[in-house]
């Protein structure tokens, strides 16, 4: 079973994480000084969205918000790899289970991981890994075939620890 250090517990954002949480995403990027008034609103915003946005946090035993990730779902319009195969094979043989052709019915989604920081002096405990772990376990619940994610190469042992396998280049476009 995928443990945590005694006294720490992994549980969705709250509103009142703003500082903490912000105060641990500048370890990965410039935060800003964002109010609490403009947190609330887009707090609000992915809370009303909460199928599509997924942001968890890990507090330590002192309550305090030590690691922090992401997971946005992406829909689209076509099916997933993984219903083609199903419906692929069953175009064979006739289609006798209801949950084969349901799932044929669905459209595929996809899991984007983002911001995914652990507090300096709180790295090396596997907090990294079990926020991603709690990511993919949410993306595949809400019926992803995948979650991708863009990291530096200095993260790529990390996250092929976690499963994940190298699969293209990222392109940005800054404006
Ligand atoms: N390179 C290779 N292996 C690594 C690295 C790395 N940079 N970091 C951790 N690992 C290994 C660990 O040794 C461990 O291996 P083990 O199971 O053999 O012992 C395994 O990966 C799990 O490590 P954790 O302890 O879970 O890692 P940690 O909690 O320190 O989190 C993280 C890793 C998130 C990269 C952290 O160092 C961090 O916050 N860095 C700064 C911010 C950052 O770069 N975030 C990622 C941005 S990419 C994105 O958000 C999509």
């Amino acid at each position: 079973a995928s443990e945590l250090p005694k006294g720490y517990t992994l549980r969705p954002l709250q509103k009142s994480d703003h500082a903490e949480f912000l105060s641990v995403l500048t370890i990965l990027t410039k935060v800003g000084d964002i109010s609490f008034e403009t947190w609330s609103a887009r707090y609000d915003w992915m809370a009303a969205r909460n199928d599509e946005y997924f942001v968890i946090v890990i507090e330590n035993d002192l309550g305090k918000v030590v690691a922090v990730g992401s997971l946005i779902i992406e829909k689209k319009l076509l099916l997933s790899p993984l219903v083609l195969q199903v419906s692929l094979h069953s175009h064979t043989r006739a289609l006798s289970n209801g949950d084969e052709v349901d799932s044929i019915r669905n459209c595929a989604a996809v899991g984007h991981i983002e911001d995914i920081a652990v507090a300096a002096d709180q790295q090396g405990k596997k907090l990294g890994l079990r926020i991603i772990q709690a990511l993919d376990a949410i993306a595949q619940q809400v019926g992803c075939y995948k979650s991708i994610l863009d990291c530096s190469e200095k993260n790529q042992g990390f996250y092929e620890k976690c499963g994940f396998k190298l699969a293209g280049v990222q392109m940005a476009h800054y404006y």
